[in-house]
């Protein structure tokens, strides 16, 4: 099993043709609440948007406590030529199962920033992280399937459907499935030696 308390420290920053991704923080705070108050946004994630600023401090505290324990990395996707390095969105492996060696996928990105390829090139290389030096064999995604960009990106990525639960989600007007899709890490494999 991978020893991850080396992995974790220092944070695992990442860069991308256009993105640093770095670890999030409560300076973060503001642009977080700009994210999680907007209802295009908020969708199909489960939870209400609100521009309580509570929510965006829990928000980093959460990541915080859940990273010390070593079950979630969670990136800021910041701008390369953001000198401010001001937060756009976020990506995440949470639910880090170093036993079974799975995790899960998680993104958000502001509505200003849709439409530009950016979470394409964060999951890309959170791919690689998990898949290489994380060591996962399987990173699942589990989505509503209106929500037709998550399904996109997730399908541009590699990631194949593996079936459905009922109504396990909670949207805004009551419950919806939640549709499994996964990447195994052969396939990742196998993906990044077709791509030379
Ligand atoms: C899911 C979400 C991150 C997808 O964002 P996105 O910008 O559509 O995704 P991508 O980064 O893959 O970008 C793809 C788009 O960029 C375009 N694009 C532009 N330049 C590109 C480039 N260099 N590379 C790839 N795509 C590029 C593509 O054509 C595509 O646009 P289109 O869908 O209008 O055809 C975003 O919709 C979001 O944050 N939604 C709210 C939160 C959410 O629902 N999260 C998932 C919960 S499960």
């Amino acid at each position: 099993m991978t020893d991850l308390s080396a992995l974790f420290d220092p944070f695992p920053v990442l860069t991308t043709e256009r993105l640093i991704l770095r670890q999030m923080t409560m300076a973060d705070v503001p642009a977080i609440q700009v994210l999680i108050s907007d209802p295009r946004v908020m969708r199909y994630m489960g939870k209400d948007p609100t521009d309580d600023i509570q929510a965006s401090v829990e928000k980093v505290e959460r990541n915080q406590r859940n990273f010390k324990a070593l079950t979630e990395i969670r990136w800021a996707l910041t701008l390369k030529a953001d000198s401010d390095s001001l937060f756009l969105g976020d990506v995440s492996l949470h639910h880090i199962n170093t036993y079974d060696s799975h995790a899960e996928l998680g993104y958000a990105l502001g509505h200003d920033h849709w439409g530009k390829g950016l979470m394409n090139e964060a999951i890309q290389a959170v791919l690689g992280f998990g898949f290489g030096p994380l060591g996962m064999h399987r990173i699942e995604a589990n989505i509503d399937i209106e929500n037709a960009r998550s399904k996109a990106v997730l399908e541009r990525n590699g990631f194949q459907y593996d079936g459905s639960l009922r109504e396990r989600f909670r949207v805004v007007n009551g419950y919806a499935d939640e549709h499994y899709f996964s990447i195994l890490q052969r396939e990742w494999q196998a993906r990044q030696s077709a791509s030379g």
